[in-house]
């Protein structure tokens, strides 16, 4: 049968059969994982409580990128932990410096063919090899590490057909800005977008990574690219030919929808707060002052968006009243962009190169001012995403955020450049990077590994660990949230919150600080609550947190108008049921504090409905289980470690 990508490499990981239709469930046999400090201690102390010997994947990488901040002692000792925690199991470590996690495993471990879950959102990177990644919580990822296969909802395959080609000025950010302004941050749900065509064979690795990257703020499983000529050059640069091996869509294989998208067509376009889709021309822009500039996060940092960004700089300055940063994706990158001179553009024209690692993408540095205009290459906007959530946060490509950064104001490469702008297109990817692992520690061998100790700092507390949920369920509403909640706004991204991710108890405090500061202290003296979402709730990022906090609080179910799909995985990890409304009206009768009743609810959820009173307001309403019958599993049995340990026992392991 004629299979379009995608399809291709689910049905090689298979491991059951499956008609592979969309919305079924499918098991899959995962090669890579990927995780990230901030993330990660959580992951890894649920593998070692799983108590399996070593990672059963081909390649688990554990990334030391995203907080290099050591402000008190939290943040190194989550560094020591997951680096010994890491020699351990079999795990290999990229230490700090050595780059951002998508831009080092595209480079140094990705290969087409493959597929990877790895413990952030923007894991999808990778399909700009012709690979699978998908974004999933940490404890998704500890279970891939166990060898159990990983479920998914197999998804929808979107042919995008792209014709044409980028003129200089517009950047892969165009693509995805536009995709998004046409599909919004919901229309990639239960979606794959398969990027093919003419267009598609003009874009580079790391152009295609852009897109594939930011696929995930459309809600997307994951996007791909074929692995074609580009990527065999991408990984001759990166002296891995040999990994190579192309990988298409066949001959007249169906898709479950289509989309066109011609890239001559395209102008510098701009994502204004505070979603990534509200997208329009950037000449649109009001012209106002910008405050901030930052260049750089795993998005749009590769060598050419720096290299760009530096021929427009070069021989002008930023903006006496701009702050502009820098920060480049990997060490390798540097490198190179050094040995070309790039970095001395950009130092000359006043730019601040900052570590390389995430960030300011994530909050960590870099805040921007009270209500400051922040211009950046990164791939949220949401609000108080870079900190401050008084800010505004715009999102363009790094041609255009260079621009800015000279004139004070929203303006485009071509403003500064007029009819020099054609030099960008001059700009090529390197044919060979300063390809030097050194920073990469490799696994030990498994009787080396056995001798390691894990080093648990303070900063290291247990795991906390979910009940199985009771029959009756009699508890009140310890909040009520509007639409398109982040997990931003559950748990805030910042150096100071992101130090606190292995201390639940500690961190369980500042738990939806920023959106009801009131809401911790209330759910802690309710006991036990539930949260009642608008639409969307939980989008953004893989941050399993923003599940772990409110059960740690409390929370025994999360009922609203949808829920967004990495968030929802992490609930029922966690414990949390994820519920929606059977009639979204219901979402108005209710109100803080109102007492929830539920009988019969282990009962109920095999129906996958569930009948609830709201005994203050004297009304009942139903809520759906939008469950598959795994799910419907670990939900039961109080979250997915208690249901993979059952697994495991089950087979013998
Ligand atoms: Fe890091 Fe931001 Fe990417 S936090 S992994 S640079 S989305």
């Amino acid at each position: 049968m004629n299979m379009n990508l995608t399809k291709k490499i689910l049905a090689a990981h298979l491991a059951k059969p499956s008609d592979m239709v969309p919305g079924e469930e499918i098991f899959l046999k995962v090669d890579q994982t990927l995780t990230h400090d901030i993330n990660a201690v959580m992951t890894y102390l649920a593998f070692e409580a799983i108590g399996l010997d070593r990672t059963q994947v081909e390649t688990s990488v554990s990334y030391l990128d995203h907080n290099l901040l050591y402000l008190d002692n939290k943040t190194p000792d989550d560094h020591i932990y997951l680096q010994s925690v890491a020699k351990r199991y079999g795990v290999y470590v990229s230490r700090p410096g050595n780059g951002i996690c998508h831009a080092v495993q595209v480079a140094r471990f990705g290969a087409p063919g493959k597929l990877s879950m790895g413990g952030d959102s923007h894991t999808p990177h990778g399909g700009a090899i012709g690979m699978l990644c998908i974004g999933v919580g940490g404890m998704d990822v500890a279970t891939a590490m166990t060898g159990v296969p990983m479920r998914l909802k197999m998804p929808q395959v979107i042919k995008v057909n792209l014709t044409g080609h980028l003129k200089p000025g517009c950047n892969a950010k165009e693509v995805i800005l536009e995709m998004l302004r046409r599909v919004g941050i919901k229309g990639g749900l239960g979606k794959v977008f398969e990027y093919v065509g003419p267009g598609a064979a003009t874009l580079t690795v790391n152009e295609r990574a852009t897109i594939s990257n930011m696929g995930a703020e459309m809600g997307a499983t994951t996007s791909i690219f074929p692995a074609d000529e580009q990527v065999r050059k991408f990984l001759k640069a990166q002296k891995r030919e040999a990994d190579f091996v192309e990988l298409a869509a066949d001959e007249g294989c169906s898709y479950d929808g289509e989309m066109e998208l011609n890239l001559s067509e395209l102008v510098p376009l701009c994502a204004c707060p505070h979603q990534p889709d509200n997208v329009i021309p950037l000449k649109d822009v009001e012209k106002k002052k910008v405050q901030q500039v930052f260049i750089g996060s795993c998005t749009n940092a590769s060598y050419s968006d720096i290299a760009k960004a530096a021929l427009v700089f070069q021989g002008r300055h930023v903006h006496e009243d701009v702050s502009c940063t820098c920060g480049i994706s990997s060490k390798q990158i540097y490198l190179q962009l050094m040995k070309d001179g790039y970095l001395e553009m950009l130092l000359n024209a006043g730019v601040r190169l900052l570590e390389l690692a995430c960030g300011p993408c994530c909050a960590i540095g870099q805040s921007p001012a009270t209500k400051g205009v922040a211009v950046r290459t990164s791939n949220r906007n949401f609000k108080g995403r870079a900190g401050n959530p008084t800010a505004e946060i715009y999102l363009v490509n790094p041609e255009s955020a260079a621009a800015t950064a000279i004139m004070g104001t929203f303006a485009s490469a071509e403003e500064i450049l007029g009819d020099e702008i054609v030099k960008l297109a001059d700009i090529q990817e390197p044919e060979e990077y300063p390809v030097d692992d050194s920073m990469i520690v490799a696994p030990l061998s498994p009787e080396e590994a056995r001798e390691v100790e894990v080093v648990r700092g303070p900063n290291i507390k247990p795991l906390p660990v979910p009940d199985a949920p009771e029959q009756h369920l009699k508890v009140q509403i310890s909040l009520k949230t509007v639409d398109n909640i982040t997990t931003d706004d559950i748990t805030p991204a910042s150096a100071e919150f992101s130090s606190m991710r292995s201390n639940i108890p500690l961190m369980s405090q500042y738990c939806y600080h920023r959106y009801d500061p009131s809401f911790a202290e209330r759910a802690r003296q309710m006991g036990q609550s539930i949260i009642i979402g608008g639409e969307n709730y939980g989008q953004g990022s893989s941050r399993e947190h923003a599940a772990i906090n409110p059960m740690y609080l409390g929370v025994k179910a999360v009922i609203a108008k949808s829920i967004a799909r990495i968030h929802k995985g992490n609930l029922l990890n966690h414990g949390i049921i994820p519920m929606i409304f059977a009639d979204p009206a219901d979402y108005d009768r209710m109100d803080i504090e109102d007492t929830l009743e539920i009988h019969n609810l282990l009962d109920q959820m095999q129906t996958r409905e569930v009948e609830i009173t709201d005994v203050t307001k004297d009304f009942t309403f139903k809520a759906r289980l939008e469950l598959s019958d795994s799910e419907l599993e670990v939900i039961s049995c109080g979250g997915q470690l208690r249901y993979l340990k059952r697994q495991l026992e089950e087979m013998g392991r």
